[in-house]
């Protein structure tokens, strides 16, 4: 207990300071609660708003992805450079230890595989266990204009719902049907109907032609899939018209993973994301890291 005896009566109440009362930092977050900003702040740098996610998950669908095939060799020496890892509940358990702090999105719906419908998702994951998971963001596929959109789209709404109740964000991914044109015009419906829905932040892909058009008409945050792996100077520069367009960061994970040097690829692309560097810069980056191995 206290002793009672050393109180001291003068007390310092800095009369002429207001309290700071500071908005949230992220496009469209400012009403979110505390432990929701929280979370999202743990997910995009406070310092420049936007992120390097580490995408990890596409084991879910399609199992042994090409440079997945060892998580634990190929995947967990990446993980320093990366803002966030966004993974299944399978592979957090089974790969990721413990005491590594990094934020965790975890993909939340599942269901089908690659030999299959892919629209014909469920929620696959208790609201319970994101949280024991100590989980910053739930992820979910969304199928706009797929086969099984609606349902696709109340998985969404659901998440997004078990999620309030917490604190805990959804990310909105938008996924694109083999048949779908990938363009404005399409990525502008799909990632505003997961906004206006209640998502707390949207991952679509980059298109060439009126970008800036996507990010501005979304109210949250976007961020960017990597796609299909690609030479690493044109990765960089997709990153790179991203984040000048708008998008609030990356979650990418085959340009990175499957590079002939994801180590350094990942730096060069948090050099982009991060450091506002050129995607020529950045490449000379990768170059020289990988050439010290
Ligand atoms: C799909 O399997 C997942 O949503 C991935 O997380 C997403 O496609 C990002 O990975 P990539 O950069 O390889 O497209």
């Amino acid at each position: 207990m206290a002793d009672l005896d050393a109180v001291k009566e003068t007390k310092e109440y800095y009369l002429d300071i207001p309290q700071k009362s500071e908005a949230f930092y992220l496009k469209g977050s400012n009403a979110l609660g505390w432990g929701m900003q929280n979370r999202l702040a743990r997910i995009f740098n406070p310092k420049t708003g936007r992120t390097v996610m580490l995408a990890f998950d596409h084991g879910y669908f399609q199992g042994a992805t090409t440079g997945l095939e060892r998580i634990d060799v190929n995947i967990m020496p990446l993980a320093p450079y990366a803002d966030t890892l966004m993974l299944t509940r399978g592979i957090l358990r089974s790969v990721v230890p413990p005491s590594m702090t990094k934020a965790i999105v975890m993909r939340a719906s599942g269901g089908t595989s690659m030999l299959k419908e892919l629209s014909n998702e469920e929620i696959a994951v208790d609201i319970e266990d994101s949280i024991r998971m100590n989980v910053a963001a739930m992820a979910v596929q969304v199928f706009i204009g797929g086969e099984h959109e609606k349902q696709s789209i109340i998985n969404m709404t659901k998440l997004v719902d078990q999620g309030t109740r917490y604190g805990i964000p959804t990310l909105a991914v938008t996924a694109v049907g083999k048949e779908m044109v990938r363009d404005a015009r399409y990525f502008r419906l799909a990632t505003r109907i997961c906004a206006e829905l209640g998502a707390h932040y949207v991952k679509t892909y980059y298109v060439e032609k009126d970008f800036e058009t996507v990010t501005a008409s979304c109210p949250v945050p976007i961020v960017i899939a990597g796609g299909k792996k690609l030479p690493e100077l044109d990765a960089l520069k997709m990153a790179c018209n991203a984040i000048q367009q708008g998008a609030a960061g990356v979650d990418m994970g085959r340009n990175i993973f499957q590079s002939d040097a994801p180590v350094s690829m990942i730096q060069a692309v948090r050099a982009v994301v991060h450091d506002n560097e050129s995607p020529e810069k950045a490449f000379e980056l990768y170059e020289t890291l990988k050439a010290e191995g």
